[in-house]
């Protein structure tokens, strides 16, 4: 991708809501509701610059360790903004996707992320996926037992087992999206926290101390002007991407 590209396929993980809460004196859950918000603003500004696919990091296999009261208010949350958001998304040209382990999750939610699939299903503006009750360590594991069960099958040889055809059986490859090409996490941390293990190899990555409640338009126009600066090489020498993007 040459200098100045805007990336296809940005990826976010939302941190710092708690932290951002407790600095004011609220509870942590204040932090969750004031991080709604900048979804909604967020997504519309992806879409204004061209982004196709925005993945969001909404709820991870390990945040099921968090207390139950904490659960329970992520998981309402979540049931709201889906009911109350998705007619407007819809009307903005959102397709709706989620990744993650739905056997993880209450059948209310799950009937709630259907209906929103299928009500924006030929939206093609922004795809805009949610990563619920997702681990990209899960991702990778439930791909590999699908190949598994293949070969077991003997739908498919074991030779035939390699990055493409792993790709492909991933959260991601089973919705037919490309990897990432923009990562980045706000709140501070420097870490994956086990997101898309796989898709990131080759992704760019975006750390901002900015708490997720605060992340606005600025915020990611800095992120997309970043990443714009930045020369891929996926393994070539300066010198080679260059010459080709002549
Ligand atoms: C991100 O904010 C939201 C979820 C993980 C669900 P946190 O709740 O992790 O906020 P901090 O990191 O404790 O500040
Ligand atoms: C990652 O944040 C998951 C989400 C933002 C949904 P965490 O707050 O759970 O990550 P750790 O625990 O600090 O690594
Ligand atoms: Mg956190």
């Amino acid at each position: 991708m040459a200098a100045g590209a805007v990336p296809r396929h940005v990826v976010i993980v939302m941190d710092g809501n708690g932290r951002w809460a407790q600095r004011r004196g609220l509870p942590r859950t204040a932090g969750h509701q004031a991080g709604v918000a900048p979804v909604r603003a967020t997504v519309q500004h992806c879409a204004q610059r061209g982004v196709e696919v925005l993945t969001l990091f909404a709820f991870s296999s390990e945040n099921f360790r968090r207390p139950p009261q904490e659960v329970g208010l992520l998981m309402k949350l979540f049931l709201d903004a889906l009911g109350r958001e998705v007619a407007e998304l819809g009307e903005q040209g959102v397709r709706l996707r989620f990744i993650g382990d739905r056997s993880a999750l209450a059948p209310e939610v799950i009937a709630a992320m259907k209906k929103a699939e299928k009500r924006t299903v030929n939206n093609t503006r922004l795809q805009l996926v949610i990563a619920v009750a997702y681990g990209g360590q899960w991702d990778i594991a439930a791909a590999t037992r699908r190949l598994a069960a293949g070969a077991v099958a003997g739908t498919l040889v074991p030779a035939d087992i390699g990055p493409e055809a792993l790709a492909r059986e991933l959260e991601l490859g089973r919705l037919g999206l490309p990897d990432v090409d923009l990562f980045i996490r706000t709140g501070g941390e420097r870490r994956i926290s086990n997101f898309l293990l796989w898709n990131l190899a080759y992704a760019e990555l975006f750390f901002t101390d900015v708490a997720w409640p605060d992340f606005n338009e600025q915020a990611l126009d800095l992120a997309l002007a970043d990443f714009a600066g930045r020369q891929r090489r996926h393994g070539r020498t300066g010198d080679q991407v260059e010459t080709e993007s002549c």
